[in-house]
């Protein structure tokens, strides 16, 4: 006959032997709180891009340290083209002279590169780095680095509503599995871990279909001084969490 106490110490086992989230297959991060880092700093706001854009690579580094196989960095939204244009005039040069400087040596490292967002409203020639950083480091599998540039997730929607339209899917025919496959994202998993900067705590149109389940991250810390140390306790922190998935544990 199993006693009181035996169920109790059963149960206190199988919490201790509980296994942690394995790392998250994929992670997502608004990069937030640029402009306020610069006027923490007494600089201008496009200091704080510069500094967030010199942030990339060791932050990139520590999650594939980490065994993360997909990052998504949401460096452009929709709504962004409202800021100052010498603001926006300064992100889409970052962007571009990012990809020219870096894109070779992120095909050494075997990382693939991704767009998700609308391509048509850049510049020629940042449309041209993207699509040729796309082609050069298609075939490479260690991590796959999604820029989201140009993104909003009604737009990915939308956008997504007009290529089924385009392509005459009957009604009958739409599912999420379909529905999944028309979106910038096609081919790449859900994020497991969204993580946002600056203390925000909101999602800003950012992944609204992919992100059903992620769980979700914010750290105070403003995006440039967000290092390899933040990124160990979003990941100790995304260990600790029970992902139900809706279901009954
Ligand atoms: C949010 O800070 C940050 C952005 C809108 C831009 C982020 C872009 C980069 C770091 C460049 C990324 C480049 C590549 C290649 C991925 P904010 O300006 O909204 O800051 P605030 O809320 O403090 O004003």
């Amino acid at each position: 006959m199993t006693t009181k106490v035996e169920l109790n110490a059963s149960a206190n086992a199988s919490e201790q032997t509980q296994i942690p989230n394995p790392p998250p297959e994929h992670v997502a991060i608004i990069m937030d709180g640029n402009g306020r880092w610069a006027a923490s700093h007494g600089k201008p706001r496009s200091e704080g891009h510069r500094a967030g854009t010199e942030n990339l690579r060791r932050i990139i580094e520590a999650f594939i340290r980490h065994g993360v196989r997909y990052l998504t960095l949401f460096a452009f939204s929709t709504e962004n083209w409202n800021r100052p244009d010498d603001e926006v005039q300064t992100l889409l040069e970052l962007v571009d002279s990012v990809i020219r400087s870096e894109v070779n040596e992120l095909h050494s490292e075997g990382i693939r590169l991704r767009h998700i967002g609308r391509i048509d409203r850049l510049p020629t020639d940042l449309r041209r780095s993207i699509r040729e950083s796309i082609e050069l480091t298609k075939d490479n599998t260690r991590l796959t680095l999604c820029v989201a540039f140009d993104y909003g997730g009604r737009a990915e929607i939308v956008d997504a509503v007009r290529s089924m339209i385009a392509d005459d899917v009957q009604a009958e025919d739409v599912n999420e599995d379909l529905l999944r496959r028309y979106m910038y994202t096609n081919g790449i998993p859900d994020p497991d871990l969204v993580i946002r900067t600056s203390g925000e705590q909101r999602l800003s149109n950012f992944l609204l279909w992919q992100a059903a389940y992620a769980e979700y991250y914010s750290t105070s810390v403003y995006w440039p001084d967000f290092n390899e140390a933040e990124v160990d306790r979003a990941l100790e922190a995304y260990s600790r969490r029970k992902r139900r998935f809706g279901k009954v544990r």
